[in-house]
């Protein structure tokens, strides 16, 4: 299967390359702010850096899938700085959610994981033709719900005090997107 390139602004996502490792590997031992952020609850598990580095080398093995589940997101000048996913909520293939995490802290807050984020959306509209997309987060991630409101995502459940965060109660939060809305924010984004 063809290497799946896109690109949108300043932002290029694209399959994962056997290099790409050797961030992967820096992001789970010095570069690891993100940790701190991104579902900080799971990083808490001892074996979460074996099981995390083993899973991702094993996707680097597999055959590509028709439709990417994941993919690296790299600075237009080839810098490769995070990635995106997709996922089923529980399992449930009713609901398709998407995910994000920018691992180096230097390009936070620069607008680089809202064009990622709307480029990966766009590719998920087109190539599963779902209707709707989730997004979750936890009530003190501040720069993720304001992706999300700048995607056009509306807050779909609150779960009260769900998550326990450096010792700190948050609520858990699911967004969704319908397509319409997708397509009338951006019809510059229809991709496949
Ligand atoms: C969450 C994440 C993907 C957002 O990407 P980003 O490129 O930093 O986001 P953007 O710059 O597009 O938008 C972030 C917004 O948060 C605001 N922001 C930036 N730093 C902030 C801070 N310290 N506190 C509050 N808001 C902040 C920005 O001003 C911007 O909002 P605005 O455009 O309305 O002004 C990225 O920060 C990241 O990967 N963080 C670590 C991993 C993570 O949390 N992943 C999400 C898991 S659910």
């Amino acid at each position: 299967m063809e290497p799946l390139i896109l690109k949108y602004e300043t932002i290029i996502l694209r399959d994962r390359i056997p290099t790409d490792i050797i961030d992967h590997r820096r992001w789970l031992s010095t570069e690891t702010a993100w940790l701190e952020w991104d579902s900080p609850w799971e990083s808490n598990n001892p074996n979460f850096v074996s099981k995390y580095l083993e899973h991702t080398v094993r996707q680097l093995q597999m055959p590509l899938p028709p439709i990417r589940r994941t993919l690296e997101i790299c600075h237009y000048d080839g810098t490769h700085i995070g990635m995106v996913n997709a996922y089923y909520i529980d399992g449930d293939r009713e609901r398709l959610a998407v995910g994000i995490g920018l691992r180096d802290s230097s390009y936070w807050g620069k607008g680089l994981g809202t064009m990622a984020f709307r480029l990966w959306l766009g590719y998920q509209f087109a190539a599963t033709g779902c209707k709707r997309i989730y997004c979750q987060t936890w009530s003190g991630n501040t720069r993720m719900i304001k992706l999300a409101a700048k995607c056009h995502f509306s807050q779909w459940e609150r779960r009260k005090d769900f998550r326990e965060v450096r010792g700190q109660p948050f609520d858990a939060l699911t967004y969704v997107l319908s397509q319409e809305v997708f397509k009338a924010m951006h019809p510059e984004l229809r991709i496949i």
